[in-house]
């Protein structure tokens, strides 16, 4: 079965390839380059360079390829970018993602796994948060994430496209051939391992005294293996006939900013400088996973519980890559 993943060239969706292509499934990867890498493409898995608003360029690779679903991954993730540029943000994630799901529908492609956020559900009103806690986003980015949910849902009722919303809280570690390069990075880890390099001189904390054990923030880090084989429990569930629904991903383990550096200097055996900084805005205390749901319907068992293995695969990926994509 040829699936097409849109974003594949980005950090999780070129796993997620990796993932299809061992179990011998067959990827068909659209992306526009902007944020992707070329480098994380593979030798003998179709490409098309391209935006996913190019509705005839999706019909083209559908009937090219005998395409069944679709793993739709290509957005654009800064949320403070989103705060700044709202228009770039709803035309990017929703108005070329509404035309992908016009396309995809008049090519009869009716499965679509979909990479959602926790950022749909904005400021926690519980911990651990499961699928039914409100979804109030308080930002572009996670509206937008919400607005595709939605759409798919009427795009359920009135055509049949069934549809899994997968909500992802804070994706971190890499395999031996994928890791994480974003440009400008924002994310923790690969910020926390860039000053273990040596690449920069301290990791900011934004706030220390927010109500958790150690006064930082507290994130729920999910491997980008164990989400990825979520991609593919939630295509086989879609293939049996299930019906559209949303699952969170995640450990189920909360871990503060302070945790994460002091087991990255474990991992790493370096010194890794901390700047307190003023808290930002919009920053929840704790953002936590219920993923139960996920473990008994789709029946996925993540294999990285650990923060430490989940940094020593990030380090391990930086040091055999100390310039990200641009060296290999
Ligand atoms: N990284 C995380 O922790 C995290 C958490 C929650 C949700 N997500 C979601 O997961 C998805 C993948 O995240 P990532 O970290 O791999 O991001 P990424 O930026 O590495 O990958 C996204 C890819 O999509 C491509 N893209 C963006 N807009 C496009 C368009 N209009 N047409 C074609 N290609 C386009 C980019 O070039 C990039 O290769 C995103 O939808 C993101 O919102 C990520």
């Amino acid at each position: 079965m040829a699936v097409l993943v849109t974003g594949g060239a980005g950090y999780i969706g070129s796993v997620t390839v990796e993932m299809l292509r061992e179990q011998g499934k067959q990827a068909i990867v659209l992306d526009n380059l902007v944020y992707g890498h070329k480098q994380a493409l593979f030798e003998g898995t179709p490409f098309y360079e391209g935006h996913i608003g190019d509705a005839e360029l999706v019909k083209h690779i559908v009937l090219e390829h005998d395409i069944k679903a679709c793993i739709h991954f290509a957005a654009f993730a800064y949320v403070g970018e989103s705060v700044e540029k709202p228009s770039l943000y709803y035309e990017n994630n929703v108005a070329q993602g509404i035309r992908l799901l016009d396309a995809l529908v008049a090519s009869n492609v009716k499965q679509i796994v979909f990479s959602s956020t926790c950022a749909t559900y904005g400021e926690p009103q519980r911990s651990p948060l499961d699928e039914n806690h409100p979804q109030q986003p308080t930002n572009p980015y996670g509206a937008s994430k919400l607005f595709m949910e939605r759409i798919m849902k009427d795009y359920d009722q009135a055509y049949g496209l069934r549809f899994v919303a997968l909500r992802y809280f804070n994706a971190a570690g890499a395999t031996p051939t994928c890791g994480e390069d974003h440009a400008p990075e924002t994310h923790l880890i690969p910020l926390v391992l860039l000053v273990a390099q040596g690449k920069r001189s301290n990791i900011s904390v934004f706030g220390k005294d927010y109500p958790t054990h150690d006064g930082t923030c507290v994130r729920d880090y999910i491997h980008v293996t164990d989400l990825a084989s979520a991609h593919l429990a939630a295509l086989g569930y879609l293939e049996r006939g299930g019906a559209s629904m949303a699952f969170n991903l995640g450990n189920g383990q909360g871990y503060s900013v302070l945790d994460v550096i002091e087991t990255a200097r474990e991992v790493t055996g370096r010194k890794i400088e901390v700047r307190v900084e003023a808290r930002r805005a919009g920053d929840p205390s704790h953002l936590v996973a219920d993923a139960t749901r996920a473990r008994e319907i789709l029946g996925w068992q993540p294999r990285y519980p650990s923060l430490k293995e989940i940094i020593g695969t990030a380090w391990k990926w930086q040091e055999a890559h100390p310039d990200g994509y641009r060296e290999s």
